[in-house]
């Protein structure tokens, strides 16, 4: 069974710092795979490699055996690969509402849509459908600016969803979210991969949010994988223990 996403030996050095280092690894259709690491070690410029938004210097990302290295993002969306950043990206102004539709007319290629603000776009019943997914329905039309923090991520990761998402990248989607919320982020994202079969590779930096979130991880330190494998695996492998102590 071909893989649904491939990583095979990317490298990206910016002027002297290599930041990931021959990076090889396979997502099968509706894994959820965790990438930890301490801060620095490559895990976010991993992501912008696989993702468009850099060019690596080495290697190849292939989604179900096609070669997409150095699509665009917006090339990338179209054929259902989309992804969330570390910081926020919704937009205050709009209505939760909006805001998925919106991502919905970016992920489909109407790039224009920005400046001409969300319309319904046919993704109405889907922004619904999500909203729902994600237990906002009942903030649909409220600014997002004015949801909660532990709000706005959940909807943050809702638009990556959007406009029929299969595999989505997410970069530390429980960053800065509160304990009370952390489980229900989770119950979220595993209710979305059962009832969708989206794939996710998943970014994070707590650690009980990851291993409980994941079927397999793997490590990164200093921009090569260090460790894989189930998080019981990786949770007694001295030379994670060792990567995270030696920090
Ligand atoms: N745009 C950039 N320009 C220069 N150096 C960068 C840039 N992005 C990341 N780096 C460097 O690459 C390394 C890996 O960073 P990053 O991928 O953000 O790590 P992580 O997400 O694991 O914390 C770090 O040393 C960082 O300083
Ligand atoms: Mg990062």
């Amino acid at each position: 069974m071909t893989a649904l996403l491939e990583v095979r030996d990317i490298e990206k050095a910016f002027g002297g710092v290599q930041a990931v280092r021959g990076v090889s690894f396979d997502v099968h259709e509706g894994e959820i795979l965790g990438v930890i690491g301490p801060n620095g070690s490559g895990k976010s410029t991993l992501f912008n490699c696989i993702l468009g938004q850099l060019l690596p210097g080495k290697g190849q990302v292939r989604v179900d055996g096609r070669d997409v290295t150095g699509l665009r993002p917006s090339q990338l969306n179209r054929l259902g690969v989309s992804r969330t950043f570390q910081l926020l990206q919704v937009f205050p102004q709009l209505t939760a509402r909006e805001n998925l539709i919106l991502a919905g007319q970016e992920h489909r290629g109407s790039r224009l849509s920005r400046l001409f603000g969300a319309r319904d776009a046919g993704l109405g019943t889907e922004a619904d459908r999500m909203l729902a997914f994600f237990r906002l329905t009942a903030l649909s039309g409220e600014k997002a600016g004015s949801l909660s923090y532990g709000q706005q991520k959940l909807l943050d990761a809702a638009m990556a969803f959007m406009a029929g998402s299969r595999l989505v990248l997410l970069d530390e989607p429980a960053g800065g979210v509160n304990p009370t919320m952390l489980g229900d982020l989770r119950e979220r994202l595993e209710a979305v991969n059962r009832e969708t079969r989206a794939t996710f590779v998943v970014i994070e930096h707590n650690m009980e949010f990851v291993m409980a979130l994941c079927s397999r991880l793997i490590v990164l330190a200093e921009g090569r994988i260090i460790a894989q494998g189930t998080p019981e695996q990786v949770r007694n492998d001295p030379v994670v223990i060792e990567a995270y102590l030696g920090h």
